[in-house]
């Protein structure tokens, strides 16, 4: 099926043929990643230059929001007005998708509008039954099982910070959530190691675990194994969206999870901490980690913005 604009043009000519969606990480390859990344770098240093780049000229974002968000919906907002294109935001409180319209006929009618659409919800199910309804490129903005906006940007900062993330030890101390999972697709697709460290019942569900991954996976009970010599240590709130009725007993069991500054010890005297905020000081990070001198927090958020200028112009455009 061609790329269709609602009026019935082609949105670009580059694009003949499928239209690629970004539902997980693994959608893309690693020659893809490495061009997104160098793109990210000329968007953002166009920017900084204040000088203009309208590829997407006219083009509109549905931004459909289940959840909340601070970064995803200003990055993604900003992003599409940055290339000259307009952002819809839409959420279930006062849309129709909150009266229960089927997800398929959501996905007909709003892709026959737009041009391009970042959705954050709950089941990835739900996601991919939108995609598969949609005319238009479709982006996971977050769904209970992955972020790969999010790991997508901080690879991109990792890469600018210390170059090429292949054969570097990334840990996480944390939940086994929607970021470590896309982490794990990261791993095997960049070919990096990737520590997992979590209380046990917390541990990652095996039938998640596909294709190659194991061999970009090492999973640690004590979070200290997890971060020795690691080149970037990541974490993540103890207790995501959606999960909030189970938010006394993960502070109980992560008790011992929280990044502090003894466990960023052993990682490499230059490595990075990540987290994809919004964050819990005294939780599952320590206030001098996360504010301290290995921390690129606010370079990771602000990341966002370009990584997703270069998805977008990427989805709707081809490569440059
Ligand atoms: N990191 C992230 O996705 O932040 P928001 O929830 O604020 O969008
Ligand atoms: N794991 C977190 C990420 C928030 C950006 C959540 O899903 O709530």
């Amino acid at each position: 099926m061609a790329l269709l604009h609602s009026s019935g043009s082609l949105a670009k000519p580059q694009i003949s043929g499928q239209i690629r969606h970004y539902l997980q990480f693994s959608d893309f390859t690693r020659d893809e990643y490495t061009y997104l990344f160098q793109r990210s770098a000329w968007l953002k240093d166009r920017f900084k230059r204040y000088e203009t780049w309208h590829p997407l000229h006219d083009r509109t974002l549905a931004m459909i929001f289940e959840k909340h968000s601070t970064r995803t919906r200003l990055s993604f907002e900003a992003g599409i007005h940055q290339l000259g294109g307009h952002a819809v935001y839409m959420n279930t409180r006062d849309t129709q998708l909150g009266r229960g319209e089927p997800v398929e006929d959501a996905a007909q009618v709003i892709s026959r509008m737009t041009d391009i659409i970042m959705i954050r919800t709950f089941e990835q199910d739900t996601i991919e039954r939108f995609a598969a309804n949609s005319r238009v490129p479709v982006i996971n903005g977050l769904t209970n099982q992955f972020h790969p906006c999010q790991v997508m940007a901080d690879i991109f900062t990792f890469v600018e910070q210390r170059g090429d993330i292949q054969g570097k030890v990334v840990a996480w101390v944390g939940d086994a959530n929607n970021m470590a999972y896309t982490w794990i697709q990261a791993a095997e697709c960049l070919d990096f190691e990737f520590r997992f460290s979590a209380p046990e019942g917390y541990q990652l569900k095996r039938d998640r675990l596909t294709g190659t991954s194991l061999n970009h996976l090492t999973v640690c009970p004590d979070p200290h194994d997890a971060c020795k010599d690691a080149d970037l240590v990541s974490t993540d709130v103890w207790t995501s969206m959606g999960f909030e009725s189970e938010n006394s007993s993960r502070i109980a069991a992560f008790k011992n999870w929280m990044v502090s500054e003894e466990l960023m010890a052993l990682a490499k005297p230059e490595a990075l901490f990540m987290h994809c905020l919004p964050a819990h000081r005294g939780e599952e990070v320590a206030a001098s980690v996360i504010d301290g001198p290995q921390s690129v927090v606010w370079e990771e958020a602000e990341n966002r913005l370009h990584s997703q200028k270069a998805l977008m112009e990427f989805l709707l455009c081809g490569r440059l």
